[in-house]
């Protein structure tokens, strides 16, 4: 079989940019047949951009503080990111509501990972208030974004118990671990085309999803 052409990819971020790094590593290692020709943060002192220009991968920074409204904003964005003709857009930690217009520019290759199991806890806060709200279980989704926020469909869930004594921070910090593992299996499967987003949801191997794949810690990714 003919290797098929890495995915052109872009990413997005504001921040740490863990999520950016564990999908470097995947494609620097061959698991993740992308090219991620470029890494945007609409924050200069964004840690990920130190480690996309530590894997060579090119960066920008498009400042909000510079436009008064989010239109003018999201279609400068749009400009800079079509440069790349990524055919999959990647949000990681891009902490900005995107307007409808961008959203319906990228329908179908724009994605995001949101920490908790949606559609449990839109929004932010999200370990806060799964600690608050008694549940057991917790975790993290990666879906493909469309303009209700948060309410895209979803992709691939990873899921965690909550236990005695956890803070908003030991449960984030064993959500990342999950993020790290699902982000970059969801931008494979896209990648691979066996993952597509359909009028009425999500398809796998061409057949569509009534719920997501919901993997646990320490199940392996084989097979998957
Ligand atoms: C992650 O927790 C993700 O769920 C949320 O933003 C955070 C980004 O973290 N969307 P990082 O910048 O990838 O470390």
């Amino acid at each position: 079989m003919q290797p098929r052409t890495p995915l052109p990819v872009v990413v997005l971020i504001s921040g740490n940019g863990s999520n950016l790094q564990a999908l470097i590593d995947a494609q620097q290692a061959g698991k993740l047949p992308t090219d991620i020709r470029a890494v945007i943060s609409n924050r200069a002192d964004a840690y990920g951009l130190v480690r996309a220009e530590a894997a060579g991968i090119e960066t920008a920074v498009l400042s909000h503080r510079e436009f008064s409204d989010r239109e003018q904003y999201d279609r400068q964005l749009i400009t800079l990111i079509d440069r790349y003709q990524p055919g999959l857009v990647i949000l990681a930690g891009f902490m900005r509501i995107l307007s409808d217009h961008f959203v319906k520019h990228y329908l179908g290759r724009l994605i995001n990972i949101h920490p908790s199991l949606l559609p449990a806890f839109r929004g932010l806060n999200t370990h806060e208030r799964a600690l608050a709200s008694g549940v057991q279980r917790h975790g993290c989704s990666v879906h493909y974004v469309t303009p209700e926020l948060d309410a895209g469909p979803v992709i691939v869930q990873a899921s965690i118990p909550i236990v005695k004594g956890d803070t908003p921070a030991t449960l984030a910090a064993r959500v990342q671990i999950q993020e790290h593992r699902i982000y970059p299996l969801a931008a494979k499967w896209i990648a691979e085309g066996r993952v597509q987003m359909r009028d009425d949801g999500v398809y796998k191997d061409g057949v569509r999803q009534d719920f997501p794949p919901v993997l646990e810690p320490g199940q392996t990714l084989e097979g998957f």
